[in-house]
């Protein structure tokens, strides 16, 4: 979980400093980011709120539940998402999902993931 979320910390020093080409995600359909979820990243990553057992990338409730305790933006996890979407490193394949159909998975997952942490007792928030 640490692990997890020096990743987000480092993903989003990347964007914050302008390397991430895809810049912010302005709007985007989380129901259908749901629908999208299940069928491109359900299969490799637990999300919680999507019902998706995958593992064989990290489980997004714990990459982002410990960011959200200590304060981070829906925003920023976002935009994390959608780099991450653009420029995943293997076995995660590149550009699964393009344009509005990243930018509405991106919105669903930052509306839901770590949504089962609880700040109060996670030990990592201080
Ligand atoms: C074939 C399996 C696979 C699929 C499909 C996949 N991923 Fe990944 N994902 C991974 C792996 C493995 C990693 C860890 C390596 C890396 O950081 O790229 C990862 C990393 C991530 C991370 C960073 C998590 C962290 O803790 O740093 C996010 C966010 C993410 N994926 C979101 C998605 C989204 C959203 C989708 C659907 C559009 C998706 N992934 C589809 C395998 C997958």
């Amino acid at each position: 979980m640490r692990k997890a979320f020096i990743i987000v910390l480092a993903a989003t020093g990347l964007l914050t400093a302008g390397c991430g080409a895809v810049g912010m995600v302005k709007s985007g359909d989380a129901a259908r980011g749901k629908t999208l979820y299940a069928e491109k990243c359900g299969s490799c990553h637990v999300l919680k709120d999507a019902g998706a057992t995958g593992t064989i990338g990290p489980n997004l409730d714990d990459s982002f539940g410990p960011a959200y305790c200590h304060g981070f933006k829906e925003q920023t996890v976002r935009d994390v998402v959608r780099g991450q979407i653009a420029y995943p490193e293997m076995p995660m394949p590149a550009d699964i999902l393009r344009g509005s159909d990243a930018d509405d998975v991106s919105v669903y997952v930052a509306s839901v993931a770590g949504s089962n942490y609880d700040c109060a007792t996670y030990a990592g928030a201080s």
